[in-house]
């Protein structure tokens, strides 16, 4: 995809991985159509790219439909859809509540399926474009305390592994993000500070320079930092191995003290 020009929006585009996106994506010379619910934030990721702030709600009933509704009408077409927003919640799986549950589900799952669906059709029309899902290692491999978190972006990934075979015939690319650690306010927002002693977090400008790259060089795939696809192959391809090693490394900490687990919790 040549990103010069290009009309991407990007959701969660108003913090942490999506404005570090919006910023990249502006300096290549795109459009970016930064979506999320802070006004205030999106309007600063807006005026510091040059892009434009649209404000809605993914886990609002009609959030989805609302989104591209206001993207269209900035554009007739969406060249790029990076579905990136998300929340997380870690902790003993008894003491999620149903509404939680819910809101993980809307917004790390539906929200994306339903974009797609209303914005994937123009792509398919005009024989051109590429979504973008911003997964999560978790996703690839499960982790303890985040199973509704993994659940959704397992199925986010599966969803982005099938759609691609039909979205393909129509010369619309599919990519899959895999972020491990990145160093934004996912953390704090979830209620659970990043507890590990490695791997450290990374900037999120690492993560915009993936989306980028699959993108451009239609990439089905990225794993950032590039290592963590090992913990994901090691889950395909030995599944005994890695929970053993997984149950090993990932014990909930002694107060005061970091685990040692190799793998990303988010
Ligand atoms: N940080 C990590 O270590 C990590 C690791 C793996 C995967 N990821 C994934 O990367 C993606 C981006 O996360 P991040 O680290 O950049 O976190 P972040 O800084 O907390 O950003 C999350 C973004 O999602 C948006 N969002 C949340 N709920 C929303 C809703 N109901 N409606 C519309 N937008 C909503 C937020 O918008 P507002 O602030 O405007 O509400 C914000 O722009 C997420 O999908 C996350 O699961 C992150």
């Amino acid at each position: 995809m040549q990103l010069t020009g290009a009309v991407a929006l990007i959701t969660g585009g108003s913090s942490g991985i999506g404005a570090a996106t919006a910023r990249a994506l502006a300096s290549v010379g795109a459009r970016p159509l930064i979506a999320g619910r802070d006004a205030e934030r999106l309007a600063s990721v807006a005026s510091e790219t040059g892009g434009v702030a649209l404000q809605a709600d993914l886990a609002a009933p009609d959030g989805p439909e609302t989104l591209a509704e206001a993207a269209l009408r900035e554009s007739d077409h969406i060249d790029l859809l990076i579905n990136n927003a998300g929340i997380g919640w870690a902790g003993p799986f008894g003491e999620l509540t149903k509404a939680k549950v819910d809101e993980l589900i809307t917004v790390n799952l539906t929200a994306p399926i339903q974009l797609t669906r209303l914005l994937a059709p123009g792509m398919a029309q005009r024989r051109y474009g590429r979504i973008v899902f911003v997964s999560s290692i978790a996703g690839a491999t499960g982790v303890r305390d985040e199973a509704v978190y993994a659940a959704t972006k397992a199925g986010l990934t599966c969803f982005a592994e099938s759609i691609a075979y039909e979205l393909a015939d129509h010369d619309v690319g599919v990519s899959v993000v895999f972020p491990g650690a990145i160093d934004t306010p996912f953390f704090e927002r979830r209620g659970t500070p990043y507890h590990r002693r490695r791997p450290k977090p990374i900037a999120p400008e690492g993560i915009a320079a993936a989306v980028l790259e699959v993108a451009e060089h239609d990439q089905s795939e990225a794993f950032v930092p590039a290592w963590m696809r090992f913990p994901a192959r090691l889950h395909g391809a030995a599944p005994g191995m890695f929970r053993a090693l997984a149950a090993q490394f990932d014990r909930p900490p002694k107060p005061g003290k970091a685990a040692g687990q190799p793998a990303d919790p988010s």
